[in-house]
C-alpha cells in the first residue's frame, strides 16, 4: 500500500553529480604523511587507494578546511583563501592530489569559509586599523548604541554568538563593535558590500581555474544580515543563542539572489558541484535554498533516533518539502555531530542492548539507498565511535564554554585520527598524534576490517559497488511504502525501468514482511544489504529479515 505525498520523479535534466557519493575527509584527521601528529595532504594521497575501483567506490572527496589558520576554530578560522595551510601541506601536494584524484575518477570539493575570516586574515587586519581605505567595510563594523555609567560602550544590538557570549567584540583602535557569530577570532564579513562579494568570487575563480571540483559552503545562509542590524526578538530557548528568534542575522530574504550570483560564477566552469551548510534547523528551508544545480544539507536526519518511526517521519518531511523536482542530501555525520553509530547505538532506549556494528551497517544501506547525494563521514566505514576526550586534551574551543546554560557538543569527540591498521598511532601517524586515538584502535580499522567479509568495511564496499551501476539508486525516483509490520521501514526507488525495494530493520529481533502487501504482486530477488548473504524472500513472498538487518532487492522484469 502506497502512502501519499511523498513520491518523486527523476529529473533527466540533472547535473550528474548529483548522483554520486561524497566522502568527507577531515585532513588534520585523515593520515599523517611527515610523522608529526597531524594529517595532512601528501597523508591523503598516501591513501587514494582506500577509493576508488578497488577500494570504496566514491565519486568525491570533500576537504574540510585547508587553509592558513591559526587554528582557533580548527581552519574555519582562515587567514588566506587562496593557499594551502604549511601545516597540512604545500600548494604543489594540493595540486598533485587534484591531478591523483583526477586519473581515479575521484573529484575533489574544497570547503569554503566564506562568512568570516579569521582576525589574523589580511583585510580585517586593514579593516580594524581605519575606518578608511578599500577594507574599510569588509566586516560588520558598527558605532556603539551609546555607553554605560562607567564609560563602556554598549554593543549596536542583541545579537549573540553562537559558540557562547556576546557577538560583538569592541576595537578601541577603530572606536567600533565588530560582529562575530562565531569566536571572536572569526570576525564576520559583510557581504552587502560589493567589493567583498567581488574579492569572494575572485577566490572562488582562483580555486576553479587550479581544477577543483566543487564547494561546500560553510553556514551560507547566514552570509546576508539585515542591512539595519536590527535585534532579534526574544523567545523561550535553552541557550543564549537558542533564547533569540534569528529573523535578523541569518535567512535574509534577498538571500537566494546571492546563490545564484555564486552559482553563476561556479556555472562558468561545466560539471562544478555545489553544496550549502543550512545553518539553520528547518528542512524546509534547506528545500528553499536548494536548485537544480546547488544541493543543501538538512539536518533532520542527524537528529533522528534509530526508530522506524522518527526515520520515516525524516524521510518524509524531506521529500515533501523538496517534492520530485529538488534533489536532497543524506548524511548521518560529520565533523560537528556525534558519529552515527555511536548516536544511533545510543538512542535505542533500555531495553534493548544495542549491536553497534548491526545498526552501523544497517545506516549505510539508509544513507546509500535513498534518494539524494549520500555523504558519508571519514571513518564511519569502519564504525568509527565518538572518544570520551579529557578536558585538557579538549580541542574544540565552544566546548570548553559548555554549562549548564551552554549545552554543547565536544566535537573532537567525532574527529579523532582515522583508523587504518593495527600498529602504534593505528596507521595514522608514526608520531603522537594530534588528537588521542579512539580505544578500539587497535581492533576496529581498516586493515582488520579488509580481512573479513562481515566487517562494516565489507558492508560499505558492498554497498558503494552495487550503488555504482544501479541507475535506480543513483537517480531514480522513490516512493515511500507500509512495511505492514512494527519498526520496517520500506521504500522502493525506480529508474531505466529497473525497481527495487528497500527494507530496512530498526529492532534488535527478526521481523517477517509480506512482499505481495508491501509492492504488490511480483518476484523480488536480494540484490545487496547489510549482511554479506542479504536474507532473501521464501516462495512464498514473505521475506524473514533479522535483528537491524537491511535489505535491497530487486523486482524480476516481464
Ligand atoms: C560550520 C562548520 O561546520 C563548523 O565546524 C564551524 O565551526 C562553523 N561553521 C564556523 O565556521
Amino acid at each position: 500500500m502506497a502512502l501519499p505525498d511523498v513520491s518523486s520523479r527523476t529529473d533527466p535534466a540533472a547535473p550528474d553529480w548529483r548522483d554520486g557519493v561524497t566522502y568527507q575527509i577531515y585532513p588534520r584527521s585523515f593520515a599523517d604523511h611527515d610523522g608529526d601528529g597531524t594529517g595532512d595532504l601528501p597523508g591523503i594521497i598516501d591513501h587514494l587507494d582506500h577509493f576508488g575501483r578497488d577500494g570504496l567506490a566514491i565519486d568525491a572527496i570533500w576537504l574540510s578546511p585547508i587553509y592558513p589558520s591559526p587554528g582557533r576554530d580548527l581552519g574555519y578560522d582562515v587567514s588566506d583563501h587562496t593557499t594551502v595551510d604549511p601545516l597540512l601541506g604545500t600548494d604543489d601536494d594540493f595540486d598533485r592530489l587534484v591531478a591523483e584524484c583526477h586519473r581515479r575518477g575521484i573529484k575533489v570539493i574544497l570547503d569554503l569559509v566564506m562568512n568570516h575570516t579569521s582576525d589574523e586574515h589580511p583585510w580585517f587586519l586593514a579593516s580594524k586599523k581605519s575606518r578608511e581605505g578599500p577594507y574599510a567595510d569588509f566586516y560588520l563594523w558598527r558605532d556603539p548604541s551609546g555607553w554605560d555609567a562607567d564609560g563602556h560602550p554598549r554593543p549596536p544590538n542583541n545579537w549573540v554568538s553562537f559558540f557562547g557570549g556576546p557577538g560583538w567584540e569592541w576595537v578601541p583602535e577603530r572606536g567600533q563593535f565588530y560582529y562575530h557569530t562565531f569566536l571572536v577570532g572569526q570576525p564576520e564579513l559583510n557581504w552587502r558590500n560589493p567589493l567583498l562579494e567581488d574579492a569572494q568570487w575572485d577566490m572562488v575563480r582562483g580555486w576553479l581555474d587550479r581544477g577543483v571540483d566543487g564547494f561546500r559552503l560553510d553556514v551560507f545562509n547566514a552570509f546576508l544580515k539585515d542591512p539595519e542590524l536590527r535585534s532579534n526578538p526574544v523567545i523561550e530557548g535553552d541557550s543564549p543563542w537558542g533564547r533569540q528568534e534569528h529573523r535578523y542575522d541569518i535567512d535574509q530574504p534577498d538571500f537566494p539572489e546571492l546563490i545564484e550570483r555564486f552559482r553563476a560564477i561556479v556555472d562558468e566552469q561545466p560539471g562544478r558541484m555545489t553544496i550549502g551548510e543550512l545553518f539553520s534547523r528547518e528542512t524546509e528551508l534547506a528545500a528553499r535554498y536548494a536548485r537544480d544545480h546547488h544541493i543543501v544539507f538538512d539536518w533532520s536526519m542527524m537528529e533522528s533516533p534509530w526508530t522506524a518511526e522518527a526515520f520515516g517521519a525524516s524521510i518524509d518531511r524531506r521529500e515533501r518539502a523538496f517534492g520530485p523536482k529538488l534533489w536532497p542530501t543524506v548524511a548521518l555525520s560529520n565533523h560537528d555531530r556525534e558519529r552515527q553509530a555511536t548516536r544511533l547505538s545510543a538512542s535505542v532506549g533500555r531495553d534493548r542492548d544495542p549491536d553497534h556494528d548491526a545498526i552501523a551497517k544497517a545506516a549505510a544501506v539508509l544513507i546509500l539507498t535513498q534518494r539524494g547525494s549520500p555523504f558519508l563521514y571519514y571513518g564511519e566505514e569502519v564504525g568509527m565511535v565518538d572518544v570520551d576526550i579529557p578536558r585538557d586534551e579538549i580541542v574544540d574551543p565552544p566546548a570548553l564554554r559548555a554549562g549548564p546554560d551552554f549545552p554543547w557538543y565536544d566535537r573532537s569527540r567525532c574527529r579523532t585520527p582515522m583508523q587504518w591498521g593495527t600498529g602504534p598511532g593505528a596507521g595514522f601517524t608514526t608520531g603522537r598524534p594530534w588528537l588521542r586515538l579512539a580505544p578500539d584502535a587497535a581492533t576496529r580499522n581498516v586493515e582488520t576490517q579488509m580481512r573479513d567479509p562481515d566487517s562494516v568495511l565489507a558492508c560499505y564496499r558492498r554497498l558503494l559497488d552495487f550503488r555504482r551501476d544501479s541507475e535506480p539508486l543513483r537517480r531514480g525516483s522513490m516512493e515511500r511504502l507500509d512495511a505492514g509490520v512494527p519498526d520496517v521501514l520500506a521504500w522502493t526507488r525506480d529508474a531505466g525501468g529497473r525497481r527495487l525495494l528497500v527494507l530496512v530493520s530498526f529492532v534488535g529481533e527478526p521481523r517477517t514482511v509480506d512482499l505481495a502487501a508491501v509492492a504488490g504482486d511480483g518476484r523480488w530477488t536480494a540484490r545487496v544489504g547489510s549482511h554479506r548473504v542479504p536474507a532473501e524472500p521464501d516462495a512464498g513472498g514473505r521475506l524473514s529479515l533479522r535483528p537491524d538487518e537491511a535489505v535491497v532487492l530487486e523486482a524480476a522484469s516481464g
